[in-house]
């Protein structure tokens, strides 16, 4: 391997080590750099010209992302990454043992095991780049830090945030870094080595106390942390507020707190280090692990996705700065808010003033809680409403790069609009509609110039879902496609490109789920609270009824009703949910639905049971209780077999596209690794008899589609057919 790390030195007695991955764009820690440093700490030890050493990168935008997720991919045993572990832990000892001052000097990404190297540096000097950020999210990745970061990290920052930054894996940018104490010094990144000389000078003159002041928790917590007795408050509370978020499906951050306790309460605290260690082992070949793993790939691979078929290169992404949004409604007004936020200029169009006015009272609305919490200042709140243009006509829009529909779901209607728009936008302007069900190939009908028209499918609340579901229709070019993928991700979501076909991904496999749970309800197989807490155990945010509620149900029955038109019996409404509408019962937004929406926990509706009933006598059914195993396989199957067939027409390009979609449309577990992954541990062959039996038992709907029977025929999974596909295609 080409050398990785380069040694220079300042006026004699400062050694400078520039970490410079060769062949890669990022700094990471693998086994081999992990030899070659090791190597080079035992020969600076012996410079004794030299008094302080700094780390820096020659990297821009990243001093060390983190240890090299192949090589934890690869571990498959408790022992194996036990010795890793501990390998890393020696490493980074010698630099805390070096007898020099030791300064990290950091610019950009510091994370994982790049900060914990920068943790067992005496000091740290940090730049205000936005793209410096500092953080140890191994738990995100379903393991903890092992490289002596819950030992570390606690010492620097005290022991609440340090509790609060590994448990969420959360981040922390140069200025907030500095804050906290995490860093001892920040300069811009053209001052950062004389910023880290300066402190070198510094501590050389007037020793280290200017910065050991800063070290630790502040304020009373101090003295709570510091008495045995009452510092176990600290990790139960930690403890408590993983649970309440992680419902305990992610042990990760649980262990976590479990070595950052033995590293606060040891005497000894080597054997500290070795839990941490024995822990990470412990985690690192589990399936969660291997899962979280997987998904971080699928992510990554999305931040560079072009939307076309694999390996296809992409022509260059028009940038679109200057968009319009027909629609200041539920959608339209979170979408105006999502692109000022994002620094696009927006012209937002309604046919009521009434509509603009609320859709302008949204977008305020979330900007003011971002003022509350302190996330934006109230210049930049000012300077981002002006972002938004309200407006009653097209005046404008002949500047535009891109115009968003976000009108009410009728084919009429949009088609109306669309042609509308397209005589007021330039020629070059992207044209893409929100539509949650309607074709987008048949929109496009309406225009001169379809190859410019898209679907962009934001999912409710724009704020917070982190998909968009990227449509391309018949006609749509490889541009559009392209130039809408990177301002997906310009807004901060994750794009994930479908073909253009009933309910698109996300909402054609979301149907049968919510469905079926209706019909098991009709039957009388299973209380309402029971299925949905059935899935929610699985790791679903919530059950398939809460969901329909929250939807609304009307839109829940219309959306139903559609794809049963297009796909056919499979999707056939159940009757219930067209009773609980014709009851008026329309979900949360009218206060019931399934459940009644009162007080912050929805209770069960009173009134379902006697409809329930209602419902039964006019299909002539008898209450029939079914096993809780085939009332969980009737919702969470056909969501497979639905996927398998998006597969089969091609509406997505692989099994990956499918689970990245799921994770971020809908909430499906990401300790599953997706949808498809879930069904390929569980054995796709298995999954397609146990369709079988519940076409026996409970109707055709359950037939396996002709690409599942085909997986089961040839023994393979989801992801196996996708990787031999790949490596097809590319020989
Ligand atoms: N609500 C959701 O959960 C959700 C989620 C994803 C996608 N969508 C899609 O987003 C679109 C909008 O949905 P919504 O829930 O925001 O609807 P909405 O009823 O809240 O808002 C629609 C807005 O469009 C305005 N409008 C009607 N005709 C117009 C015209 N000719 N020009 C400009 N404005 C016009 C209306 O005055 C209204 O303010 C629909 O296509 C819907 O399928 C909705």
């Amino acid at each position: 391997m080409d050398k990785a790390f380069f040694v220079e030195s300042i006026g004699g007695d400062i050694g400078v080590i520039y970490f410079d991955l060769p062949h890669e764009k990022i700094n990471k820690l693998s086994t081999p750099v992990m030899d070659e440093l090791s190597q080079l700490l035992d020969d600076i030890r012996k410079q004794s010209a030299w008094k302080a050493v700094i780390f820096a990168s020659r990297k821009p935008g990243i001093f060390i992302a983190g240890a090299d997720i192949k090589e934890i991919e690869d571990v498959s045993d408790a022992e194996q990454g036990y010795r890793l572990a501990c390998r890393g832990q020696a490493v980074f000892q010698k630099v805390a043992d070096l007898p020099y001052l030791t300064v990290a000097a950091i610019d950009g990404a510091c994370l994982g095991g790049g900060l914990e190297f920068a943790l067992a540096c005496r000091f740290r000097v940090v730049s205000d780049h936005e793209k410096t950020s500092l953080g140890l999210p191994e738990t995100k990745l379903g393991i903890i830090p092992g490289f002596g970061g819950t030992q570390r990290l606690p010492k620097v920052v005290g022991l609440p945030k340090a509790l609060e930054m590994i448990t969420s894996g959360s981040t922390v940018d140069g200025p907030k870094a500095y804050k906290i104490g995490l860093a001892d010094e920040m300069a811009h990144s053209a001052n950062l080595l004389d910023k880290a000389v300066q402190l070198v000078r510094h501590v050389q003159k007037f020793g280290s106390k200017k910065y050991l002041r800063r070290r630790g928790t502040r304020g009373p917590l101090k003295w709570l942390e510091r008495t045995p007795g009452l510092r176990e408050i600290m990790f139960s509370q930690a403890r408590k507020a993983v649970l309440k978020l992680s419902k305990g499906q992610y042990p990760a951050p649980l262990k976590a707190i479990v070595a950052i306790q033995a590293g606060a309460n040891a005497i000894f605290p080597a054997r500290a280090y070795e839990k941490e260690a024995r822990i990470i082992g412990e985690l690192i070949p589990s399936p969660i692990c291997k899962n979280l793993i997987h998904l971080f790939y699928l992510t990554e691979a999305a931040k560079k996705d072009n939307g076309l078929a694999l390996g296809t290169l992409a022509p260059p992404a028009k940038p679109l700065q200057r968009v319009g949004v027909l629609g200041a409604g539920v959608m339209g007004g979170g979408i105006a808010w999502l692109l000022a936020h994002k620094d696009v200029f927006v012209q937002l169009k309604d046919i009521q003033e009434k509509a603009l006015q609320t859709g302008l009272a949204h977008a305020a609305d979330l900007f003011e809680k971002r003022l509350k919490q302190r996330r934006m200042t109230a210049d930049a709140f000012k300077r981002a409403m002006l972002r938004i243009r309200a407006t009653l006509d097209y005046n404008a829009f002949h500047s535009l790069d891109a115009v968003i529909e976000a009108v009410v779901e009728d084919m009429k209607i949009k088609k109306a609009v669309l042609r509308d728009v397209e005589k007021s936008v330039s020629p070059q302007a992207i044209i893409a509609s929100n539509t949650s069900s309607l074709s987008i190939s048949e929109m496009a009908s309406a225009l001169r110039f379809p190859e410019r028209f898209g679907g962009f499918h934001f999912f409710n609340p724009v704020h917070r879902m982190p998909l968009i579901e990227v449509i391309y229709g018949k006609q749509t070019s490889p541009e559009t496609l392209v130039a809408l993928m990177d301002f997906a991700r310009k807004l901060g979501k994750t794009p994930v490109p479908v073909k253009d076909g009933p309910g698109f991904l996300v909402n054609r496999l979301l149907v049968p789920y919510m469905n079926e749970a209706a019909l098991i309800l009709q039957e009388g197989g299973a209380e309402a609270a029971a299925l949905d807490e059935m899935v929610a155990e699985f790791g679903m945010p919530m059950g398939p009824l809460t969901l329909i509620d929250e939807i609304g149900i009307d839109v829940g029955y219309k959306v139903i009703d559609i794809l049963y038109h297009q796909l056919g019996e499979r999707m056939k409404p159940a009757q219930l949910v067209f009773d609980v509408y014709s009851a008026g019962w329309l979900g949360k937004k009218s206060g019931q639905g399934f459940y009644v929406n009162h007080g912050s926990r929805p209770t069960l509706n009173q009134g379902l049971e006697a409809l329930i009933e209602k419902t039964r006598l006019a299909l002539n059914l008898k209450p029939k209780r079914i096993p809780s195993e085939d009332a969980f396989d009737r919702m969470i199957l056909p969501m497979i077999n639905e996927g398998a067939r998006c597969l089969e027409e091609g509406i997505v390009r692989h099994a990956g596209d499918a689970d990245l979609a799921m994770v971020f449309g809908t909430g499906f577990p990401a300790f599953r690794g997706g949808l498809l992954r879930y069904a390929d541990s569980r054995g796709v062959a298995a999954l397609v008899d146990r369709l079988h039996y519940l076409r026996q038992n409970y109707g055709d709907r359950f037939r396996p589609c002709a690409y599942l029977e085909r997986l089961k025929t040839e023994n393979k999974g989801f992801y196996e057919l996708a990787k031999e596909r790949a490596h097809a295609s590319a020989v």
